[in-house]
């Protein structure tokens, strides 16, 4: 049977151009980026529109749909910046929501990742949405049960600011007894906006500016380097904080540096 299709097919390729291929194929992925992006669209008109507001967003709806309508590419900067500070062994990403970066960020380069979420929705969605064989998803609120161990890297992406400044310090001092000797802390948060209104009502506490956060991370670590991005509707902070080397040093050994 198997042969008779191979033979089938090969009779047809030979009479049928490329080209035609190509259209019907250009055709049906046409069709199959609008049914995903609106599909996308009302997932996030649900998820968003009725109460309660979610936790944590899932980034499939970034994907499939707001990145291609809003031409922002402002969701993957954590991913991107949390993967410089990668140590390729062990990682803990606190805070993890839908666990999609985790997967499609941090899990190809890792040993191990243990990520964790108190939102038991955000971990059932993390476990059915984004697995991969070296992650292990797992229910915990980082002010009362971190995952205890020794990482390289603990990642503290979009939710620093979810707590108030006493539990961040206290949160910082658990993170520092996991880290081992050299390694990093990478996360990501966002500027207060000028009206000081709230960008989302689960916030605690919204940073300043990059020395307002600076001065949350120098108490525990010996390096810091807090950067910014700015968009037309968010201003961005990133930090690596090491008491060994950070991304982009002189001394960083994934760089060759010249200097005049
Ligand atoms: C804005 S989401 C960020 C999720 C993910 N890190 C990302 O970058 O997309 C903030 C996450 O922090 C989690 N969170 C808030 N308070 C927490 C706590 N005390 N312990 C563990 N997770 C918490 C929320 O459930 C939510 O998933």
């Amino acid at each position: 049977m198997i042969r008779i299709l191979h033979k089938i097919k090969k009779y047809i390729g030979k009479m049928v151009p490329k080209c035609l291929y190509e259209t019907l194929s250009e055709a049906e992925c046409a069709i199959a980026r609008r049914w995903v992006s609106s599909a996308h669209r009302r997932l996030m008109a649900i998820q968003w529109s009725l109460p309660p507001q979610p936790e944590f967003f899932d980034h499939n709806i970034d994907l499939f749909y707001l990145w291609l309508a809003k031409r922002n590419s402002l969701w993957l900067e954590r991913g991107v910046f949390g993967s410089l500070a990668l140590r390729e062994r062990r990682v803990l990403e606190l805070a993890c929501g839908d666990g999609f970066n985790a997967r499609n960020f941090y899990s190809l380069r890792s040993e191990h990742i243990i990520a964790c979420d108190f939102d038991p929705k955000a971990i059932k969605t993390a476990r059915g949405k984004n697995g991969a064989s070296n992650i292990e998803y797992l229910l915990a609120d980082i002010r009362t049960e971190m995952p205890g161990g020794k990482f390289e890297n603990v990642i503290w992406d979009a939710a620093i600011e979810h707590f108030t400044p006493d539990e961040i310090m206290k949160i910082l001092d658990d993170i520092k007894s996991r880290l081992t000797d050299d390694g990093i802390l990478s996360g990501y948060t966002i500027v207060e906006r000028a009206d000081r209104e709230k960008s989302l009502s689960h916030h605690e506490y919204e940073f300043k500016s990059k020395e307002d956060l600076l001065r949350f991370l120098t108490p525990h670590f010996r390096n810091v380097m807090v950067f910014e991005t700015e968009y037309p509707e968010r201003h961005n902070l990133y930090f690596w904080a090491t008491d060994g080397i950070l991304p982009f040093s002189p001394s960083w050994s994934k760089a060759a540096i010249h200097r005049w």
